[in-house]
């Protein structure tokens, strides 16, 4: 039920990307939504105009092509689009690239956002949401869980520049007195998902029987949330967030690395009738992650007593939704396989030994 959202012109920025793609249909998608998305995206590897398609002609729609650090772009498009929201979702988000050349990600994270947050401050009516991470609170054992007030502990390129982009907006709502609220994201899953990311790389290696590489022993454990749960997550949010404030949003599925892995092996032979035995063969274990972070999870009681949420969808389901969607769009996975990108990422695997 849409309440304040229903005629308000949003600023999507990242929005070709997977989570924010996915946020885009899910409003468009509500008939109730009268108002205008404006989806400014650089279209990186990661940006895909394919995810969207279908809603081109959707006249709430309309897509900038452009970089959240150009403050030009920025006042052109609130000179003719009125911006209320801010939806940011734009970012350098993959933990091994960001291992490789970090710089691009204080550019985009950092330098990004604090773009947008000089906008807002140039515009202080317009209400800022920053799409973040629960990797800045860090790593955890086996044991305990992050508190939406729980200190900050960064331990990759990618993380400390997301961190960054946190601080910058809470200080900017401190000293400007601007409308901000964060939130902080547990591992999202679900269709259109750029194929450098666990998930839709071992459905994709599932499909054409390549490697399965998982770092180091596989134990590490990640918290898995199905990207439709976050859109509307995202949504009570916006409708009911209360300024300065901060949301951690997860579903409490955790799980490890390879016991993730064999779920997905299981239904992905479930789906397509083949022998689980032929895809446990292709488990290829490969050097850590540097700095590896162990686990992550979030305790989600703010969500759910101040903001009535509580993800739905259980892991089998959007698992299966997932393999469903890969399996049905594989002419999306060409094109996207098309992108230099996608190719590194395998590439680094394939001078490992199988065995
Ligand atoms: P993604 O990599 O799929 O998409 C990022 C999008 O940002 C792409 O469309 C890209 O073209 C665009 N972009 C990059 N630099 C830009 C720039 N300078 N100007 C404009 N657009 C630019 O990312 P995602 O997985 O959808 O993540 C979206 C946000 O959610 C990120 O801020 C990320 O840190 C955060 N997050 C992601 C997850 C996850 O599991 N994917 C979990 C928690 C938080
Ligand atoms: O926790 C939220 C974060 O989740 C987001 O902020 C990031 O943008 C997003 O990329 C994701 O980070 P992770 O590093 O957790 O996701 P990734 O899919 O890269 O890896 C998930 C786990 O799987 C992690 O423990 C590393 C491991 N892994 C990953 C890849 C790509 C493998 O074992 N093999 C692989 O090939």
């Amino acid at each position: 039920m849409l309440n304040k959202l229903k005629n308000a012109t949003l600023l999507v920025t990242g929005g070709a990307g997977f989570m924010g793609s996915n946020f885009i249909r899910h409003l468009l998608d509500n008939e109730q939504f009268k108002g205008k998305i404006i989806n400014l995206d650089l279209l990186t590897y990661a940006g895909n105009l394919d995810n969207l398609s279908g809603y081109d002609e959707d006249s709430r729609y309309h897509f900038v092509h452009g970089d959240i650090q150009n403050g030009e772009l920025l006042s052109s498009i609130q000179e003719e689009h009125n911006i209320e929201i801010i939806v940011h979702f734009a970012a350098q988000t993959h933990v091994d690239k960001s291992i490789q050349s970090p710089r691009t990600f204080l550019e985009t994270n950092i330098l990004g956002t604090q773009s947008l947050l000089e906008f807002v401050r140039a515009n202080p009516q317009i209400k800022f949401h920053l799409i973040s991470t629960d990797e800045v609170y860090g790593s955890l054992p086996k044991e305990g869980q992050f508190f939406e007030d729980s200190p900050y502990r960064p331990r990759s390129p990618y993380s400390a520049s997301k961190a960054s982009a946190d601080h910058l907006a809470m200080a900017y709502h401190e000293t400007y007195d601007l409308f901000i609220t964060i939130s902080h994201a547990s591992n999202n899953y679900g269709l259109c998902q750029y194929p450098e990311k666990f998930i839709p790389l071992m459905i994709l290696n599932c499909i054409e029987e390549k490697p399965l590489p998982v770092y180091g022993k596989g134990d590490n454990v990640r918290d898995w949330m199905y990207v439709q749960d976050h859109s509307v997550a995202l949504i009570s949010i916006l409708e009911k967030g209360v300024n300065g404030e901060v949301y951690n949003i997860a579903s409490n599925e955790e799980i490890s690395n390879l016991d993730m892995l064999h779920l997905l092996i299981e239904r992905f032979c479930e789906i397509t009738s083949n022998d689980p035995a032929k895809y446990i063969k292709l488990i290829t274990f490969v050097p850590d992650r540097p700095g590896h972070d162990f686990r992550y999870s979030l305790n989600t009681d703010k969500m759910q007593k101040q903001l009535g949420f509580k993800a739905t969808r259980s892991l089998k389901e959007g698992i299966d939704l997932t393999i469903n969607w890969y399996l049905n769009n594989l002419d999306w996975v060409e094109r996207v396989k098309n992108k230099t990108y996608y190719d590194w990422v395998n590439q680094q695997y394939t001078t490992v030994d199988m065995d």
